[in-house]
């Protein structure tokens, strides 16, 4: 038996943002919205057409935008008491995931008492909420938008830990991943790559996370490349929209393992972005992982589109995969840990959250702290 979920409707298409108001209005009869973004998505303009087309749809808006990256339990409780003070009846995150993530936790808010860090903990929990979730992302990775996880940074005990919230419906406009920056795109669409490859490679991986994953799987392998060097090719950025969006529902179900645990030790340790850290962390996992799950890794291979002969062992087609990650990392310039000045003594280091993770517990082969620290070294030492 397994369970697979269907989180909520998905509104997708290049120039949707100007449709938001319609979209909110039509499904939850909303009147009043706390829009949450960080300070780039409003200079970016995007902020404004949201805002135009919601009150365009007869909804009220107020703003929040002091959004930071990996967004902490302090922006999280300062959104909530706003959002409380002006009795909001929807929130809506607009931007990459830490702006998803600080909307859907926001929202706990409405309906539980304060603070947001009674229910952010390191063993995530499920927090029901009452006043509706909206996503639109601006990236093409995290996939927070088909998901019901949010991300947040426990200052106290510098975890980034999670929390499950319902989320009701979001909107997908490729056309604003077009302003991302090149090395954004580059690791956003690693992320997202690695949600898909980590969970079809997890051990509660099902036939329908497969399914969307491995389809996720292809289009990034076709289409990073040309978002990441033609930035305003819609039909890249369409491809790697969707990608995001589907490994997202692929992993929404099924969880990351070893990888995201290791990026989370990178996040903590070095404040290095999510995406870059996903990416340095996806070879060593897939090569860990693979003797243990033969049919998923040689499915992940054959998406990937590497040329096999059939005759590959596990072991082997998890080293092709790993390779097909560096060479992808090379081609899209992404630095290594040395190159941005990390010794291998630091990076080590990271082991130490790449086994005690709870994501870890879905390695299909268990995590101990010799095979975390080996895979810190061979993060270090294979992509220099
Ligand atoms: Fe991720």
């Amino acid at each position: 038996m397994f369970r697979y979920m269907q989180n909520c409707p998905v509104y997708f298409g290049a120039g949707a943002i100007d449709h938001l108001g319609e979209y909110v209005s039509e499904q939850l009869s909303s009147k009043k919205a706390l829009c949450v973004y960080d300070p780039g998505i409003e200079a970016a303009g995007i902020v404004d057409r949201a805002v135009k087309s919601l009150q365009a749809a007869g909804i009220a808006c107020v703003c929040f935008g002091q959004v930071v990256s990996d967004p902490t339990i302090g922006v999280v409780d300062a959104a909530g008491e706003l959002a409380l003070r002006e009795q909001v009846d929807v929130i809506i995150g607009i931007g990459g995931g830490s702006s998803m993530d600080a909307a859907k936790a926001t929202s706990i808010l409405m309906s539980n008492p304060g603070p947001i860090k009674k229910y952010v903990l390191a063993h995530p929990i499920n927090v029901d909420t009452k006043v509706p979730v909206v996503s639109v992302p601006t990236t093409a990775g995290t996939g927070s938008e088909a998901t019901r996880v949010a991300i947040i940074t426990q200052t106290e005990t510098n975890g980034k830990w999670s929390v499950f919230v319902n989320t009701d419906l979001a909107v997908v406009d490729p056309e604003l991943t077009c302003t991302l920056p090149k090395d954004e795109t580059a690791f956003t669409g690693l992320d997202a790559l690695s949600h898909a490859a980590e969970c079809v490679t997890s051990n509660v991986t099902n036939p329908h996370n497969q399914l969307f994953a491995c389809a996720a799987i292809r289009k990034i392998v076709d289409n990073l490349y040309t978002a990441w060097s033609e930035p305003d090719n819609v039909a890249a950025r369409t491809e790697m929209a969707m990608a995001a969006d589907w490994a997202g529902i692929a992993f929404a179900e099924t969880m990351c393992h070893v990888g995201h645990a290791l990026a989370d030790g990178m996040s903590i340790q070095f404040h290095t972005p999510h995406g870059y850290n996903c990416a340095q962390a996806l070879p060593v996992t897939l090569e860990y992982a693979a003797p243990a799950v033969p049919a998923e890794i040689l499915k992940v291979a054959e998406a990937m589109r590497i040329p096999l002969t059939g005759e590959e062992t596990a072991a082997e087609l998890g080293r092709l995969c790993a390779d097909a990650v560096w060479a992808m990392m090379r081609k899209l310039e992404v630095k290594s840990l040395k190159e941005l000045g990390y010794s291998r003594e630091e990076v080590l280091k990271v082991a130490e959250e790449g086994y005690q993770s709870h994501l870890s517990t879905y390695c299909p082969v268990p995590v101990t702290k010799e095979a975390a620290l080996q895979m810190a070294a061979r993060m270090y030492d294979n992509y220099q």
